[in-house]
């Protein structure tokens, strides 16, 4: 196995071990350590990603995915306690949660929130009061037709799909510019996976950059560009997308699929 480490390796590799200077990767997170109080989960992450591609985050249960996409959108749990993250030039390391999010990331987390007691359209509203505000309803509605016909209806009445595809909404009524999708596909029935999908693609169209995590691994990695596999907190492969659909050994050790 290549490591960082051994010179030798890193002639060996270059093209793939080489990490771009800081700042030149649109999305560059350097070696991040986060912690729950005393728990050390984060153990040294670093990913690069460029304008509009879509990175699959993957990796078994309890690997810290759902920990490392919180700690680059900086809510406050898991504490980030070393390391860098640029977005567009911009430091986020340094900053709240609620300053991240003005400079574009939006993370959509599990369990969706959407707001209780509002309708689809107030919860797109309410999303918008925040500045920079990001797409208009109109244009949420063309890319969304199920939530157009659903604008009157509670949003937490919705059926599984139609709140994670009202999630994602929000987001774009936030002048998202890296979204981050914590499990989008959970408990979707394959047609609705399937709208989800053409989402992000449209989505990666506009320019906009995302991380996708999944336990459908097959189904993030042909969306996908690049592929980081986490283990144990630590990045246990990073590529292209493609390269784990091919590698049989990897999808077996870390994926189980
Ligand atoms: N609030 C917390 N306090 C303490 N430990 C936590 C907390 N949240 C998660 N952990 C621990 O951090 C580790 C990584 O959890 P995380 O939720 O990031 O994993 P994951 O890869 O998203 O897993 P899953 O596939 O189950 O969603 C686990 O060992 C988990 O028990
Ligand atoms: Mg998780």
């Amino acid at each position: 196995m290549l490591t960082k480490t051994d010179p030798s390796n890193l002639k060996l590799g270059a093209t793939e071990l080489e990490l771009p200077e800081p700042g030149k990767s649109f999305f560059s997170v350097r070696d991040i350590h986060a912690y729950y109080g005393e728990s050390y989960i984060v153990q040294g992450i670093s990913l690069e990603l460029n304008e509009g591609e879509i990175l699959a985050l993957l990796g078994r249960n309890g690997a810290g995915k759902t920990s490392t996409l919180r700690a680059i959108a900086r809510v406050d749990d898991p504490g980030l306690k070393s390391g860098e993250i640029y977005l567009g030039g911009e430091s986020l390391h340094d900053k709240k949660s609620y300053q991240a999010a003005q400079l574009g990331v939006q993370l959509v987390p599990e369990d969706r929130r959407i707001i209780g007691g509002l309708t689809v359209e107030e919860n797109l509203t309410l999303a918008q009061v925040a500045e920079p505000r990001g797409w208009e309803l109109s244009r949420i509605y063309d890319h969304f037709p199920r939530l157009a016909e659903r604008r009157t209806q509670i949003g937490t009445t919705l059926s599984g799909g139609e709140q994670q595809m009202l999630s994602v909404a929000r987001a774009l009524a936030r002048d998202v510019k890296l979204l981050l999708l914590d499990e989008p596909y959970e408990g979707l029935a394959p047609v609705i996976v399937q709208e989800i999908e053409k989402i992000v693609r449209e989505i990666k169209e506009l320019g906009i950059t995302t991380i996708i995590v999944e336990q459908n691994a097959v189904a993030a990695l042909k969306l996908a560009d690049k592929a980081v596999i986490i283990d144990m907190g630590e990045v246990a492969y990073s590529g292209s997308a493609q390269d784990v659909l091919d590698n049989e050994e990897l999808r077996n050790e870390y994926l189980a699929i």
